[in-house]
């Protein structure tokens, strides 16, 4: 089964081409997988500016889906399926997403798939790693921030969500303070090297409370007064300050998944989106996994931030199970798991 994957939900336009196995448990082959990274479009505005990116979005997706074609070696004859993010996520790039995907359906006769960009990153890891259903995933990126149990295709439950900000959030409000740059969270965890995680003491919210949610709102204010202390033209603070910034929010992950791991015993954590990238972050949540006789199973880091793949995945797990779209699907803004 060959399947086209479109992101756009935010500032990456992606387009994907992927093989998936007939069986549930093997894993998939990625075809072609290109992005157009809107980075320097946002960069001077320290954050994505909504329409720029749906501007973008538009004049990047035709030549995209013909690069992913031409790499995979593919016409759009050859597809089983095309998949485009539906929602969540900024309204005027996931309408562009999801009106190229059903022109290039309804075209060539092939079914849509609307795919939910936290179940393109929950099921991501089956794409490259032979991940048995159901497991315990940490989903982490830049407007997120949840633990969930992950059934299958459409069945999460979940254990707890930020009740405040994303942890992506925290990392570029983080960098935008150290004037790092943007995105913030590669660029806190390249400054973090050599730094002293143990300088700055930070608060751990909800650090040894019950259940599974997260809160960043205080840790964000606490580094906002650390940086107005900080001495001026000092790396060694900068980085100082990355590091303990960064081992304060291992702290809080490995606290609220060791509940997660009390609550729904698992053998496998997963730990997906944007954030996932991070280093540090993964071997601390190995740590927590094996504490609790468990395996930390990650997709690999190119494939934690947004993507194409991860939507033609998706969008291949659901036309397995006959779990296709009509081409009157509206995108949607918000749309929780
Ligand atoms: O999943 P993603 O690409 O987009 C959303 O769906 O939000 O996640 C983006 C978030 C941003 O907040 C970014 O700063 C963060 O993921 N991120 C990282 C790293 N790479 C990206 N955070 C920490 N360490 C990283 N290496
Ligand atoms: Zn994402």
């Amino acid at each position: 089964m060959r399947v086209m994957g479109i992101e756009t939900s935010c500032d990456e336009t992606a387009v994907a081409v992927i093989e998936a196995p007939a069986g549930t448990q093997a894993v998939g082959r990625i075809l072609s997988n290109t992005v157009y990274s809107q980075l320097a479009e946002h960069r001077r505005f320290g954050g994505v500016v909504p329409e720029i990116a749906a501007r973008a979005h538009l004049e990047r997706i035709d030549g995209l889906v013909a690069q992913a074609l031409d790499e995979a070696g593919l016409g759009l004859a050859d597809l089983d399926g095309i998949a485009a993010t539906g929602g969540p996520g900024l309204i005027g790039g996931v309408m562009v997403g999801v009106m190229t995907a059903k022109a290039l359906a309804f075209a060539h006769e092939k079914p849509f798939i609307a795919v939910n960009h936290l179940e393109g990153h929950a099921l991501s890891v089956r794409l490259t790693e032979p991940v048995a259903f159901p497991y315990l995933l940490l989903l982490v990126s830049g407007g997120h921030c949840q633990l969930l149990t992950v059934r299958g295709p459409g069945d999460f439950t979940r254990l707890g969500t930020t009740i405040d900000d994303a942890a992506g959030e925290c990392f570029d409000k983080t960098a935008k303070l150290l004037g790092l740059g943007f995105p913030g969270g590669p660029a806190v965890e390249r400054a973090a090297v050599g730094g002293d995680p143990r300088r700055f003491a930070l608060p751990r919210p909800m650090w040894r409370k019950p259940g599974c949610d997260f809160s960043f709102s205080g840790l964000k204010t606490a580094v906002r007064l650390a940086v107005e202390k900080l001495p001026a033209d000092d790396p060694q603070a900068i980085a100082d300050l990355c590091a303990s910034f960064q081992r304060t929010v291992g702290d809080v992950f490995a606290d609220r998944c060791a509940n997660a791991l009390a609550l729904a015993p698992s053998s496998t954590l997963v730990v997906a989106g944007g954030v996932a990238a991070n280093v540090y972050l993964r071997g601390r949540l190995e740590e927590i996994a094996a504490s609790h006789g468990a395996t930390l199973v990650a997709p690999p880091v190119r494939l934690c931030t947004d993507n194409g793949a991860m939507i033609a995945w998706a969008g291949a797990e659901r036309l397995r199970l006959g779990q296709v779209d009509t081409l009157d699907f509206r995108p949607r803004p918000r749309w929780p798991l």
